[in-house]
Order: C-alpha cells, then structure tokens, then sequence
C-alpha cells in the first residue's frame, strides 16, 4: 500500500471555461487512494508544518520550478488505427473505411500484432500527458480485452470498447461480426470480463458498449446494445454525425438525423460519448443536453474528414460537455497538445470576421471563438464532466492525474520564459510550444506511470 504523498509545485488547471487559476509553490496531499485530500496555498496556515512533516518522513514530491497541469483526457482514440496515423488521409471517410482502415483493423485477429501495437501507442500516449483514454478497440473479442490489460498494466486509465459492426451491407466478410447475436453477445462477454480486470485496477478501466456507426450496425444490434447499456449502466460511444455522406446515409435509412436514431435505441444517456457531430443542429444539441450525453470534438480529424468545425460555443451555450479526441488515424496526432491548438485554429475559421466593417464582406458565426484557456478546460475538465470523473482540477476530492512540464530541456527550451513571467503568459507558451520532450514525469491517481523518457 502507498503512503499518503504530498506533492509541491507550481500548478495550473481550468476550474471554469475560458479561466485558469495558478497555484504557485502549493503543496497537494494525495491519500492512498490517490485522491487529493487538501490543497494548501503558501499562505494556509498548515503549509510549513505539512511541508515540515512531509520532509521527516520522507513523502515529499518535490517538483520544483517546474510547471504542473492536469493529466490530459483524450475522449476518443482508435487504438488500432495506430499503425497508419500520418498516412491515407486524403480520401473521403467511406473509401478510407472500406480500402485502408478496415483491413487493417482485421489484423487484429492476431493477439501478438495486438499487443505490440497497443503496448506503443498506450506508452507514446502516457508519453504526451494523456492519462485518460476513451478507445475504440476492433470487432476481436479476445484482442480488444488485450487493449484494456495493457492500458491497466501502463497505469493508464482506459474506456475501452469493442466495436460491433455487423451490418453486410456497409462491413466486408472479412471483417464483421458475423450476427446480430454475436455482436452483442460479444459485447455482453467483453463487459463482463473487463469489470472482472478492474477489480484490480487503482486508475480503472470501464467497458464501453461501441456500436461502430449507424451504418455499420443492424436494426437488430443497435437496438440490442442499448439494451445493454441499460442493463450494465455501461458507457456508451459512437460516432455521430460525423460526415456528409455519413448523416446523409441515417437520413435515408431511418427518415430521421443521428441523435434521434441513436436516442430511439436507448444509445444515448449521460454516459454515453459521442464522437465528432459536425452536423448536429439545434434540436441534437438539446437532446444531448437534456439527456447529459457528451460530444467528443476532434478538431484535427473533423478538418480532414468532415471538412467542418464543431460549434463548440453553441453546443455548451445549449449546456451539452464537450471533451476533445485525437481520433486517431483520422486525426494524424497523438498529442491532445495539437488538439487544444487545432481547436483554436479551426474556431477561427468558423467565427466571423470582427473587425470586417463592409456588411456584404461579414462570414462566419459570431462568438464561436474558442480561447486556448476554453481549449484546455476541454482537455482536462471537459473531459471529465464528460465521463462523470473527478478529474483534471487540483482540488480536494479530485483524483491527481498530472503532467510536469520542464520548459527548460535542451532539447525544447520554450522561448523567451525568464521574459515572459506573468503566469496565463507561461500557461499559453507552456501549451503551444511543449512537446514530449518538455514532459519529464506523468502521474496517473498518485502513481508515478514510466517516466516518458525511459519509455
Ligand atoms: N466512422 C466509422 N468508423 C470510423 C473511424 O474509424 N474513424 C472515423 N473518424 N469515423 C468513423
Ligand atoms: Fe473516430
């Protein structure tokens, strides 16, 4: 068993949208559980004498001039997608499904390729801070398992699914669940057996029920999988409205939009996560509010695939939470860093022109800039309203999840930071110029996870 540890540093996080706070040279107390039990600003009253006792008995973490965030929460990833991250992104999501993705998701048949692939991307991702992951495995059974062992095995806290497709029409034969009943027993066995593993798993690892798409999915499973949720209260993920050709494809088979379909099969509830929604409306949005589903944005993967922007300010106007994925490979990046950026960058395509005067000139949607402090709160407290966690804020009752940032390594020196000293300044270059190198030690529920650089 651990001891209660206390940690000191300087440490950033988003307690609301668009504000960071800073807590400098604080001392967070973490109990056995890993769960923070105070948080003492310099000031407290108890702060020497915590300090002084942490010292004697040799439980101080001290992470000196360094900069500490939370750990980041990445709430839609493809880990066997790994493989081709970088390649085949020119194509439109349908022929990049039937021509590269799918073949090799079917490779995954064979537990060894599994594995090695899964061991590297669960390490180059705790490499990069992201101490949560939400992933989507293959149609495998035994191989998907795989992806939920080595995340608990890492010390990365994983959501992890087995994606059911067994629609003939929109899957190939050599790679489909080959009935209704198969995918959803399968889905049943994996949910069984994946609560059987966390049993003895600090950081958890959940079971996500994964329906693939609509397209993917018979009437049938869709409606046996929500059937499911309910009965397990099992996290839910999916991806929804994603494309043109994808909503277009629901319009036509059901007369209705995704939501509405996915909310006719019991699929959306307030642990359900849905993936990319490019092309939600008004009427979606309330739907996902008012039934607390959650909307994983993708900025990097929604530029490629669905050429769009998600209305991240509309949609948390409307009171839905919003978290960011990597979506990997349709998102080339590993690195919940490059999101937080491509969140800002995309948003700026979206918003109109402020300083245009000419009225026929005007484009865009007012107020749909997204700032790189709303952008962060996404990564980290986004995240885990998303899935219902105490994590990323420092607070008491919080689970400690952190990344140190070291903006001095040679091999990444940030510029212009003995200059720049005003704290929110130092957040903002800390969050655009960091990279793995800058990351020297990652934290997951008071566990030191592998120090990236030995990885
Ligand atoms: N829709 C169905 N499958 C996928 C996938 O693997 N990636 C993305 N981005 N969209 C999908
Ligand atoms: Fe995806």
């Amino acid at each position: 068993m651990r001891s209660k540890q206390v940690f000191k540093g300087n440490f950033f996080h988003a307690p609301t949208y668009g504000k960071a706070e800073y807590l400098e040279e604080t001392l967070i107390t973490v109990n056995k559980r890993g769960i923070i039990e105070s948080v003492l600003s310099q000031s407290s009253s108890d702060y020497q004498a915590v300090l002084a006792e942490a010292k004697a008995s040799n439980l101080l973490v001290d992470f000196g001039d360094k900069f500490v965030l939370p750990g980041f929460i990445d709430l839609h990833i493809h880990a066997p997608q790994w493989p081709q991250a970088g390649v085949a992104l020119d194509e439109p999501l349908n022929v990049w499904l039937d021509e590269c993705t799918f073949p090799l998701e079917a490779r995954y048949s064979d537990l060894e390729f599994a594995k090695k692939v899964y061991s590297d991307l669960v390490r180059q991702l705790l490499n990069r801070g992201t101490t949560t992951a939400v992933y989507f495995a293959t149609q495998h059974l035994e191989s998907s398992i795989e992806l939920a062992k080595i995340s608990a095995q890492l010390g990365q806290r994983a959501f992890v699914g087995k994606v059911a497709m067994d629609n003939p029409e929109q899957t190939h034969d050599y790679y489909r669940d080959e009935s209704s009943e198969q995918a959803i027993a399968d889905t049943e066995a994996f949910i069984v057996r994946v609560r059987e593993l966390a049993k003895n798993v600090t950081q958890g690892v959940y079971p996500v029920v994964t329906p693939r798409f609509v397209p993917s999915c018979t009437d049938e499973t869709l409606r046996g999988l929500g059937i499911l949720a309910h009965k397990y209260d099992a996290y839910v993920q999916t991806h929804c409205s994603e494309g043109q050709w994808e909503h277009g494809y629901v319009l036509d088979r059901y007369g209705k939009r995704d939501a509405d379909v996915l909310a006719d099969f019991g699929l959306v509830n307030d642990k359900s996560i849905m993936d990319h929604c490019n092309f939600v409306n008004d009427h979606d949005g309330e739907l996902f509010a008012e039934h607390g589903a959650a909307i994983a944005h993708c900025p990097i993967s929604n530029a490629y695939f669905a050429n769009g922007v998600l209305p991240v300010n509309r949609l948390k106007k409307q009171g839905v939470k919003v978290g960011l994925g990597t979506d990997i490979s349709g998102g080339f990046s590993p690195s919940l860093y490059d999101n937080i950026k491509q969140t800002v960058i995309s948003s700026r395509m979206l918003t109109d022109g402020v300083d245009v005067t000419i009225e026929q000139e005007k484009r865009g949607v007012s107020d749909s800039r997204v700032s790189v402090l709303e952008a962060f709160y996404l990564a980290t407290c986004g995240g885990g309203e998303a899935l219902s966690l105490p994590v990323g804020l420092f607070k008491e009752g919080q689970i400690f999840d952190a990344q140190v940032l070291d903006p001095n390594q040679p091999a990444n020196s940030l510029p212009g930071f003995d200059i720049y000293t005003e704290p929110f300044s130092r957040l903002a270059k800390l969050l655009y110029l960091s990279t793995p190198a800058n990351i020297t030690e990652v934290w997951v529920q008071g566990n030191k996870v592998k120090n990236p650089k030995e990885i």
